[in-house]
């Protein structure tokens, strides 16, 4: 019997993962990502699989607006100001939603490897903590009289993942151990910024997505060494490998050494990546 209790969420994980990376509308994205998390977390949701439930989408469904443009061709903007305010929300916000599109992508797109459940919990929190950064930021440009879309957005994240969508353990290195990584050593200086010139409330959803990242980068460590540790490989030359392998360029310091370690991402994992300095 249907209940009033779930309103059309997929029945099974990967469903549901599937469900969210197909949205087209922002709104639905985040519904499906609360709904399908506090149904996951109740325990009325099983793991489904891809052959039942259909392949993850090539690309997620995105809406109308933003214009999607290629990295080199995004204007240049200044950042100060109420435009380059607004600019900067824009762009945090474009990031959110496409974190919210990979990590429910992949939750699905590898459910086939044989992995325990609290690899599932620690991955949808993350889902859910996304879609919640998403809707955080769109509310703050909500308040400052714009709406997601307003501005053009760069199209580059998805690609970055799609390179890894057959091996998890490049997943991993790539997106939380490379991508959300470099969150941390950013966002502290931008959380500062935004309290020098009074931006209280905006620093106050920094803070919030600070501190999330830094658990989604511990789970990437923590589940990165997990695939080794049962390949019966070693965690840090491996990581290089992957990172030489899918990922363009060097990584660029300076690193945040402390949040890092925090989230178990040594330095012997990323500083041989570095340019050499001197
Ligand atoms: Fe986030
Ligand atoms: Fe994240």
């Amino acid at each position: 019997m249907p209940t009033t209790e779930k309103p059309d969420i997929p029945e099974s994980l990967v469903a549901g993962a599937r469900a969210i990376v197909a949205a087209q509308e922002t709104s639905e994205k985040v519904r499906l990502a609360y709904g399908v998390s506090k149904a996951w977390f109740q325990r009325s949701l099983a793991l489904g699989s891809l052959s039942k439930d259909g392949d993850m989408p090539e690309r997620p469904g995105r809406p109308p607006n933003p214009t999607l443009l290629a990295p080199r061709d995004m204007p240049k903007r200044s950042l100060t100001g109420k435009a380059g305010r607004l600019a900067l929300i824009h762009s945090l916000a474009h990031i959110e939603l496409n974190a919210v599109d990979l990590t429910w992508d992949l939750i699905g797109r590898f459910a086939y490897v044989r992995l325990p459940r609290s690899y599932y919990d620690d991955w949808v929190r993350v889902g859910l903590e996304e879609a919640k950064h998403f809707a955080m930021l769109q509310d703050r440009l909500s308040r400052l009289d714009a709406t997601y879309g307003d501005l053009p957005a760069h199209d580059g994240l998805w690609q970055a993942a799609q390179d890894t969508g057959h091996d998890l353990a490049a997943r991993l290195a790539i997106i939380p151990l490379v991508l959300e990584a470099r969150g941390l050593d950013i966002t502290p200086p931008m959380i500062e910024k935004a309290r020098q010139i009074g931006d209280e409330d905006t620093a106050k959803c920094l803070d919030i997505i600070y501190r999330d990242e830094k658990n989604h980068v511990a789970f990437g460590a923590k589940w990165f060494r997990f695939l080794c540790d049962r390949q019966g490989i070693r965690a840090e030359p491996a990581f290089h490998a992957y990172v030489r392998r899918h990922f363009r360029g060097a990584l660029k310091p300076p690193f945040n050494d402390r949040a890092r370690s925090e989230a178990g991402l040594t330095p012997g994992f990323y500083k041989p990546l570095a340019p050499l300095v001197g």
